[in-house]
């Protein structure tokens, strides 16, 4: 299984950044697989840590794949790093050994400390909406048009019926980006 979560990481100057990516869990280790190259790969192997967020705030994996603004961090409490300032749970990470692949290697950590900030507030169809638009949007290089207008369309429908202030809040942010991918695509091909 794999479980769709923002992992909060910092360079050696202790700046932070804040990305999604889907995890698993491998013998009691958490698996993140960055492909290459990629700043949390980066930062991961620097500092040896990094934090797992567990939140139902979608605008954050629409802001981090729009290039907004990082979302608020706090320090972590066990380790080098930051989580964000709310989210309903943290889970902070050392790392204990790296599957070395030149496209995607996978980095296996041990959960050092965990604290549950808010409970567990229940599925949101719309949630899960933004994330998979949040996916398509990563992957607009690779996917055909066709497929991510069809599946945005599609995901519209819990959109309408389900969403709240956030959820329209990311799901706009992810639309323009997408529609601005293509007006540029057009536009070259015009040119
Ligand atoms: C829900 C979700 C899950 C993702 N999971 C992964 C992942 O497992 N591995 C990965 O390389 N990128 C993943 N991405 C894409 C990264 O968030 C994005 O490409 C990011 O730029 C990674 O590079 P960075 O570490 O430099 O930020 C995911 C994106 C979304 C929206």
């Amino acid at each position: 299984m794999i479980l769709e979560t923002i992992i909060t990481s910092v360079d050696t100057d202790g700046k932070a950044h804040v990305t999604p990516f889907g995890i698993r869990i491998q013998e009691g280790l958490v698996v993140i697989s960055p492909y290459r190259p990629s700043v949390t790969l980066d930062n991961i192997l620097a500092t040896q840590c990094a934090v797992i967020n567990l939140t139902d705030d979608v605008r954050v994996f629409a802001a981090a794949l729009t290039k907004r603004q990082a979302w608020e961090v706090v320090p972590a409490e066990k380790i080098i790093g930051v989580r964000l300032a709310n989210t309903l749970a943290h889970k902070e990470l050392k790392l204990v050994s790296v599957k070395q692949d030149d496209t995607r290697p996978q980095l296996f950590l041990e959960v050092i400390h965990e604290v549950q900030h808010q409970p567990f507030q229940g599925f949101n169809r719309a949630q899960a909406a933004v994330i998979e638009l949040a996916v398509l949007a990563s992957r607009l290089n690779i996917l055909p048009k066709e497929k991510v207008m069809m599946e945005k369309q599609y995901l519209q429908i819990a959109i309408n019926k389900t969403a709240g202030e956030r959820e329209l809040e990311a799901w706009g942010w992810l639309v323009e980006k997408i529609d601005n991918f293509y007006a540029e695509q057009s536009g070259e091909n015009f040119a």
